[in-house]
């Protein structure tokens, strides 16, 4: 198994965890995060008996305060997008196979707001606090926080919050569709677990068509949207696990899906 200098990975059954590991920094996103965390989500690409990811941060600070503030002091512009025109955690979460959970413990700010946006699903802890400040540092957004926050939450709401750089509570997250789910801090972990476990008894093949032609619908019109759907439902069944979904259910039985 890989080792990582910024990260922890642990395997929970059929649950990955990704840690961000820089509590002291809170847990800010620096190259080597971005690193480290491409490799574990490629070690999980081939996991077979992974399905579900989930993205955390250390501490009972952060999930994650930004991009790491330090590095920006020696990048150019060409060096600033090399880096992002590369593999980042940022693209490699959007196209990854299988579904991935940020589970928001603390600031979630910056960079950090955007790969939480990049994740599938947002759950936080009541003392969850968020925002888009780069505009205080003089930059914009680059992580995709003008456009993933802009489609989730609408242009209005996220227009204002990069603008501002104003930091909202995880109750306004929740009510602006940024959060999935609100929890208090102490259930934060078990209640995550719970729903990526619900997840990960599904079908993976189906997880992962749903999560491409959900994604797609934000990149698409309908009609191109309505298309792609029906390619994808059309490819489950070519599935043995639609085969088993079917007679399971038919012979009023649970399933088991083997993500073939
Ligand atoms: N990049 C690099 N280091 C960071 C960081 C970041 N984005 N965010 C926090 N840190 C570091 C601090 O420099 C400090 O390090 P030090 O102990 O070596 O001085 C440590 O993490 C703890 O942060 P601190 O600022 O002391 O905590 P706080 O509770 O007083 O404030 C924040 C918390 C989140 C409000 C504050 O750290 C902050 O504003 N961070 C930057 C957020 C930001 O602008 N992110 C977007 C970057 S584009």
């Amino acid at each position: 198994m890989a080792e990582y200098q910024t990260i922890t990975l642990e395997r929970r059954g059929s649950v990955a965890v990704i840690t961000i590991n820089r509590p002291d920094k809170l847990n800010a996103l620096n190259q080597q995060v971005h690193k480290d965390g491409v490799a574990a989500l490629d070690e999980l690409r081939q996991d077979e008996t992974v399905r579900v990811v989930i993205l955390t941060g250390a501490g009972e600070k952060a999930f994650i305060a930004g991009a790491d503030i330090s590095e920006f002091a020696d990048q150019t512009p060409v060096t600033q997008r090399d880096l992002f025109n590369q593999r980042t955690l940022f693209n490699t979460i959007d196209t990854f196979p299988k579904p991935v959970i940020a589970m928001i413990n603390g600031f979630c700010l910056g960079g950090g707001n955007e790969l939480a946006l990049a994740c599938d699903i947002r759950i936080g802890s009541e003392t969850a606090r968020f925002s888009q400040p780069e505009i205080n540092l003089g930059i914009m957004c680059g992580g995709g926080g003008t456009q993933r926050l802009a489609r989730l939450i609408g242009e209005g709401r996220a227009m204002e919050l990069c603008l501002t750089g104003d930091m909202i509570d995880a109750p306004t997250a929740h009510k602006f569709g940024l959060l999935n789910h609100v929890f208090p801090a102490d259930q934060l972990e078990a209640e995550t677990l719970r729903i990526a476990a619900k997840i990960a008894e599904k079908a993976p093949i189906a997880l992962q068509l749903t999560k491409e032609a959900v994604k797609f619908a934000s990149k698409s019109n309908l009609d191109e949207g309505l298309r792609r759907e029906v390619d994808l439902f059309a490819l489950c069944f070519s599935t043995e696990d639609k085969t088993e979904g079917v007679a399971a259910f038919l012979e009023k039985r649970k399933p088991e899906f083997k993500g073939r």
